[in-house]
């Protein structure tokens, strides 16, 4: 049985042919009524996955950290935006403000700014930070200009991604179209070599590839307004360092792996960040990026061992155990440590940002 979206969007091909993996995509997780991340509240244990922030303070406090030294780094600007692109239940940033009540002047200079298309998950943010009186918007460019420090945690695995597989006579854009029954989903081939070909990799026939073209067009659009109005980046996600062949889309329902497919609107869709895409249309003539760096590098370079040393040190007994589990599932690298990756955007004249120096930290 499938569910009303899957319904829609089998008529919708029905009427006007094979729809490609993107739009599918696009359809499943953010159509206005139905879509996955309309609806439903996705993270944490009731939910389909768990995100750094919600494993542990710790990682908000680093990231709090960092952006409070980027600050600094600019020259204390009186006035700067704090934008989050998707951000869950608003932990990432209560987290990264409580650690950074003691910079001076810091609180002072920010203002609040929320992409976020999730109604459920606006009211958790507003019950996070209603302190801030934060601003939400349904797109990065619809946030008003203005120096800018930008966090996305997450957030681009969730955009739609195009898939393609290589066959004799070239790449082909893999679409979704209807089984013989009329109503079921299913993958097919468009036929006829597609013109993405040019960017995408030399590859023997058989292998796949994929694309987001939004995951490059809202880089694009934070390169140029760091460019034009100055600021700094920071983008979490799990992905891959180099483009290259591989397809990486999948489906979470409930913590377990599902068809992609199968009951749009419930499933979660996700899809491996390409970094070198995204700092490649992040460059901008006065912006560029840094890195990307492992996760677990770039947190244990800004002191997150020490932090949980800290944190150790005033806990329970029992309580020492779970911080040390926290620590380990954020860095390690058989964990998140490696699988996920940091880059940076900001002003091309700078210094590597903290945390993509090579410096051993004090914590190693
Ligand atoms: C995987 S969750 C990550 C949440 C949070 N950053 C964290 O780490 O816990 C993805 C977030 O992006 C939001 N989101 C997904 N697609 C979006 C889109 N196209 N525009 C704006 N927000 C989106 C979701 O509602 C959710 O808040």
């Amino acid at each position: 049985m499938t569910t009303e979206l899957g319904r829609l969007i089998a008529r919708r091909i029905a009427l006007a042919g094979p729809i490609t993996v993107a739009d599918f995509m696009a359809e499943a997780l953010g159509h206005p009524r139905l879509g996955y991340y309309r609806r439903v509240l996705p993270l944490g244990a009731a939910g389909d996955f768990t995100t750094a922030p919600e494993i542990s303070q710790m990682f908000g406090e680093m990231l709090g950290a960092w952006l409070a030294e980027r600050w600094l780094a600019m020259g204390r600007p009186a006035a700067m935006k704090l934008i989050e692109l998707g951000p869950g239940r608003g932990t990432l940033l209560a987290d990264a403000l409580r650690a950074t009540r003691g910079v001076p002047g810091f609180h002072a200079a920010i203002s609040l700014h929320l992409v976020e298309v999730n109604e459920p998950l606006r009211a958790l943010q507003q019950a996070a930070l209603v302190a801030w009186r934060p601003s939400w918007y349904e797109r990065f460019d619809d946030v008003p200009a203005g120096p800018a420090l930008i966090i996305a945690n997450e957030f681009f695995d969730a955009l739609p991604v195009r898939q393609f597989h290589k066959t004799a006579q070239g790449w082909c854009e893999r679409m979704v179209g209807l089984a013989p029954d009329g109503e079921t989903l299913c993958f097919a081939l468009a036929p006829g070599v597609t013109p993405f070909s040019r960017f995408l990799p030399d590859a023997p026939a058989g292998a796949e590839a994929e694309i987001s073209e939004a995951a490059r067009a809202i880089a694009a659009a934070i390169g140029v307004r760091l460019g034009r109005d100055g600021g700094w980046a920071l983008i979490v996600d799990y992905g891959r360092d180099a483009s290259g062949p591989g397809s990486s889309l999948q489906a979470v329902r409930g913590h377990r792996g599902a068809n992609i497919l199968d009951r749009p609107g419930e499933t979660d869709l996700s899809a491996h960040v390409d970094f070198a895409a995204i700092a490649a249309a992040a460059t901008d003539p006065r912006a560029r990026a840094f890195g990307p760096t492992g996760q677990g590098d770039f947190l244990r370079r800004l002191g997150i061992v020490h932090r949980a040393e800290t944190l150790k040190a005033a806990a329970a007994t029992s309580q020492r155990a779970t911080i040390d589990a926290a620590l380990m599932r954020l860095i390690a690298p058989h964990q998140m440590g490696t699988l996920f990756r940091v880059l940076a955007v900001g002003d091309d004249r700078s210094a590597a940002p903290a945390g993509f120096s090579d410096t051993p930290s004090d914590d190693t």
